[in-house]
């Protein structure tokens, strides 16, 4: 049987991940961190707690890394753990640092030490190409990588530290560099799912406004569960390669709101109201992805639609 270790196995991700693992017959272990409140933090993977195992540790505490790595020997390692959150990361830009960059060093020179034949999965990001736009208004493998915020500084970081372990020592680290993916499990301080929550408590009759940062920016939004599969089938590819996994549709904030907004029977521009305090010092504008290259070589393809992501966590949150 095949082992996979994932940190942020609680996350969004690392949930759909350990689903499709132990579907597809995998023993899954994961890195969980110390928590004051650790019943709400493993919600995620709540019921999948009798079929995994999970070690407490942190990425920042390497000796925690190495202690897991050595007990579960895995095949595979997925490197979800992140402070993930772009905004908060300009409050934080050191925490996210360590955490990201240094943390996912860590990783690396931890399975060089302990299990370098295993196979490593790095979370990149669409947020590493900051500014850079291709002439046909997409973003794929070639395009030039300048981050706007310190979160997609430190997964630039990561990313890179990546290639050059694959290079130096053989390693075989494969960079996901996914575009935004969402889900009913999609922390509530991102806007999809912040747009939901808000509008459902509109009409439910809980309040009359929601707060909002820029409407203007433009992202191309796919579902955490089809993206968690091209993860796997990456790992299981012949090579460690870079690629790019997204739905190839761009849509602005504005468009989601309309879109939600609608679906509930209520109009958005009654109801929202901005708030400079969602802005970001930096903003990233656009964002639409060329995965034409992971399609391909991974025979991937997306479920989800906009539309049905979105339908998805109404549903989803409806029952809240
Ligand atoms: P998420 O829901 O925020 O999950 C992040 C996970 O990392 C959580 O389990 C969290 O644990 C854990 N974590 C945070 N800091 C840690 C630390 N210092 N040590 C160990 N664990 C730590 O994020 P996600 O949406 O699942 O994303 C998974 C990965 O993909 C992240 O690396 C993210 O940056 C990257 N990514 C996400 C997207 C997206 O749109 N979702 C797109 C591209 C890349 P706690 O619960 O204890 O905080
Ligand atoms: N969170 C949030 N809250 N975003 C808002 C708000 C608000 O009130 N109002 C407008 N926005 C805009 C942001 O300015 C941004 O342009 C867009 O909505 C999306 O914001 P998020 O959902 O927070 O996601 P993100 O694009 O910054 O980052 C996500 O995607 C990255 C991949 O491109 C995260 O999942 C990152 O971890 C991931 O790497």
């Amino acid at each position: 049987m095949k082992k996979a270790f994932i940190t942020g196995i609680n996350g969004q991700d690392g949930s759909y991940l350990t689903e499709h693992l132990l579907n597809s017959g995998y023993e899954v272990a994961g890195l969980v961190r110390r928590s004051s409140v650790s019943e709400n933090q493993t919600y995620r993977i709540n019921h999948l707690e009798d079929k995994i195992k999970t070690y407490y540790g942190d990425l920042i505490d390497k000796s925690s890394i190495t202690n897991a790595l050595k007990d579960f020997k895995p095949n595979l390692i997925f490197n979800l753990a992140a402070q993930s959150h772009v905004r908060l990361s300009f409050d934080m830009p050191a925490f996210t640092t360590q955490v990201n960059a240094i943390g996912a060093l860590n990783v690396f020179d931890s399975v060089k030490e302990i299990c370098p034949d295993a196979r490593v999965y790095q979370a990149s990001s669409s947020e590493m190409f900051g500014s850079s736009v291709d002439d046909d208004n997409f973003q794929r493998e070639t395009t030039p990588m300048t981050p706007v915020s310190p979160y997609g500084c430190s997964k630039l970081y990561a990313y890179s530290i990546a290639r050059n372990f694959r290079k130096a020592y053989g390693l075989f680290i494969s960079n996901g560099i996914l575009f935004n993916h969402e889900s009913p499990r999609r922390g509530t301080n991102f806007v999809t799912a912040k747009v939901i929550k808000g509008a459902l408590n509109i009409k439910k009759g809980y309040t009359d406004k929601l707060e909002m940062g820029n409407l203007d920016s433009y992202r191309d939004w796919g579902h955490s569960s089809d993206y968690t599969k091209a993860m796997i089938k990456l790992l299981n590819y012949e090579n460690p390669e870079d690629i790019v996994i997204s739905t190839g549709k761009a849509y602005s904030v504005r468009e989601l709101c309309e879109v939600v907004f609608n679906e509930l029977g209520l109009d958005y521009k009654d109801h929202i109201v901005i708030n400079e305090r969602f802005f970001r010092p930096q903003e990233l504008s656009y964002l639409q992805g060329d995965s034409s290259k992971g399609r391909k070589m991974l025979n991937w393809e997306p479920e989800f639609t906009f539309k049905t992501l979105l339908s998805d966590m109404i549903k989803h949150f409806e029952k809240e």
